[in-house]
């Protein structure tokens, strides 16, 4: 463990930034001794957390309901108040705590929940699909009326009031207080893989807006759609987080095995942790860190990727997360291969491992709302919010194999097709990868890689015609051409030198070489 912490120390910002431990009752203890000598100037705290009120038996002991959480808490880093304390019954997230509701009403065909119980209450919502943003709120269709008669505004799809099963519903209020929350962006359009349409439209309720009002509940931002970002900020509904947590919501078995049943129907994976404790976790200490990267190094089934996804979603945050993990294959599974010949290494063993076989397929399900067969999920999240797990996120991953190089070849510039990932989450993981130099450069999005003295005229134009791309990197073991083109580089580009200096950069444990 000591090793772990000592690598995570070098990863965490001292100015604020929160390292998270679980650990069960048996090495808790040597492990808070760790905390307080490798990080002797944090703040340190330990959370009791109930993770199964069944109880586990230990014969002649307590039975065992909980495990624990270490936040250790670097420079200015705090706990945000949210909805729930996490241990009174009286402050649990429930309705009254949830802040964004499906705009239909109910979920299916039933009582008054249909077009024909309420005239007025079936009319279009205009969404541009490019944006997903909402344009307008269309009038209300008399019944008997088709919506396919119904004229669109051009450059918007009609998102309506239907059922999964495509029967007509209807919204939950009428045009004029549909078409005041669009102005004051408590209406909005998530897309949606259930829906004809592709969307779905979701609302606060009249409370929430009479609290936004009376400045209990902020609007403290809006995203990309124009839609209003809200926080609870004062009022019954915001408090301190207690250090024990008593939530059903965080149970083990129900929200984290079953959830890894629902994604992916035919694979199991020992103790996964309650995908809202996980979130739940999180909050506390990114809520209002809307850009906050989350790294897990012992990732197993990628609960962590998963939560803070909803996260994102929940608030319109661009949290990015890197889950880490092994590809190791089970005890048992080990032995079963091993009898069939196999040995690690060979893709037949190689595909039974966590990563592949559990870790990136649960990320991908989970974002795609599809399981790895490609059916749909079935299913709802069920927690501060409530959607079809089938919707799945707007998100976006890739997928990393870390492998051992020779630094020697690397030096030497022959591995560059290995190296080329690095560089991209350097440049800070957004748009197109350079894979390979054929040019002797190339000029993506967000940064640059040259090769090639001859051609450093092009490369600097193309550099100064984007100013997006901020760092430059410059293959070339002599100083002369390295400068050369720093200089001639605008001032905001970051210039970067491979692979000398920078073979360095990445290196964490020398004693171990470059990974
Ligand atoms: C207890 S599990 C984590 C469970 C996770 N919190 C979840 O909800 O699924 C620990 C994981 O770490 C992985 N692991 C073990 N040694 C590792 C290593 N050296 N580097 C990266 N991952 C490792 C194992 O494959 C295992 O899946």
């Amino acid at each position: 463990m000591e090793r772990r912490l000592l690598l995570a120390k070098e990863l965490l910002n001292p100015d604020d930034s929160v390292l998270i431990v679980t650990i069960d009752e048996k090495e808790y203890l040597r492990l808070g001794m760790l905390l307080e000598q490798v990080f002797p100037e944090a703040r340190i705290q330990m959370i009791t957390s109930v993770i199964s009120v069944q109880g586990s038996t230990r014969v002649g002991m307590f039975s065992r309901a909980d495990e624990y959480l270490y936040f250790v808490f670097l420079g200015d880093a705090e706990v945000a108040k949210v909805a729930d304390d996490m241990l009174n019954e009286t402050s649990n997230y429930s309705e009254k705590s949830q802040l964004w509701f499906q705009y239909i009403r109910g979920g299916k065909a039933g009582k008054a929940t249909r077009r024909e119980d309420s005239k007025n209450l079936f009319f279009p919502l205009f969404v541009d699909p490019e944006t997903g943003r909402l344009v307008s709120v269309g009038d209300p269709v008399p019944l008997g009326v088709s919506r396919y008669s119904v004229h669109v505004p051009e450059g918007t799809v009609p998102v309506w009031p239907l059922f999964d099963d495509g029967g007509e519903g209807r919204w939950r209020t009428g045009v004029e207080i549909a078409r005041r929350w669009h102005g004051k962006g408590l209406l909005r359009l998530g897309r949606s893989k259930k829906t004809e349409s592709g969307w779905s439209a979701m609302s606060v309720r009249s409370g929430t807006e009479e609290r936004i009002d009376r400045g209990e509940i902020a609007v403290i931002g809006r995203r990309d759609d124009g839609s209003a970002i809200l926080e609870e900020r004062s009022g019954a509904n915001v408090r301190s987080p207690k250090t024990v947590w008593n939530r059903v919501s965080h149970n083990a078995g129900w929200h984290g095995t079953k959830i890894i049943n629902q994604i992916m129907p035919d694979r199991s994976f020992p103790f996964p942790k309650a995908l809202f404790a996980v979130e739940d976790a999180l909050r506390f200490v990114v809520a209002n860190k809307p850009d906050a990267t989350i790294v897990d190094f012992f990732s197993g089934s990628g609960t962590t990727a998963h939560a803070v996804m909803r996260l994102n979603k929940q608030d319109g945050g661009r949290r990015r997360s890197i889950s880490i993990t092994n590809n190791e294959v089970s005890a048992d599974e080990q032995k079963k291969l091993r009898a069939a010949g196999l040995r690690p290494g060979d893709p037949e063993w190689e595909r039974w491992g966590i990563c592949d076989y559990i870790t990136k397929p649960r990320i991908q399900a989970a974002i795609t709302g599809r399981t790895p067969n490609g059916d749909p999920i079935k299913g709802d999240y069920k927690f501060t919010d409530e959607f079809p797990m089938a919707d799945g996120f707007e998100e976006n991953v890739e997928f990393f194999t870390l492998t051992y190089e020779s630094p020697m070849r690397v030096q030497s510039h022959r591995e560059f097709a290995r190296i080329a990932p690095l560089l991209w989450l350097r440049a800070g993981s957004q748009g197109r990868r350079i894979e390979a130099l054929p040019d002797g450069w190339d000029v993506a999005e967000t940064y640059g890689v040259i090769d090639d003295i001859d051609k450093t005229d092009a490369f600097v134009a193309a550099m100064v015609a984007n100013p997006e791309a901020r760092i430059a990197f410059i293959v070339t073991d002599e100083d002369r051409f390295f400068e050369a083109i720093a200089n001639a580089l605008p001032e905001e580009v970051e210039v970067v030198r491979l692979y000398d200096s920078y073979l360095r950069n990445f290196e964490i444990d020398a004693m171990r070489g470059v990974r």
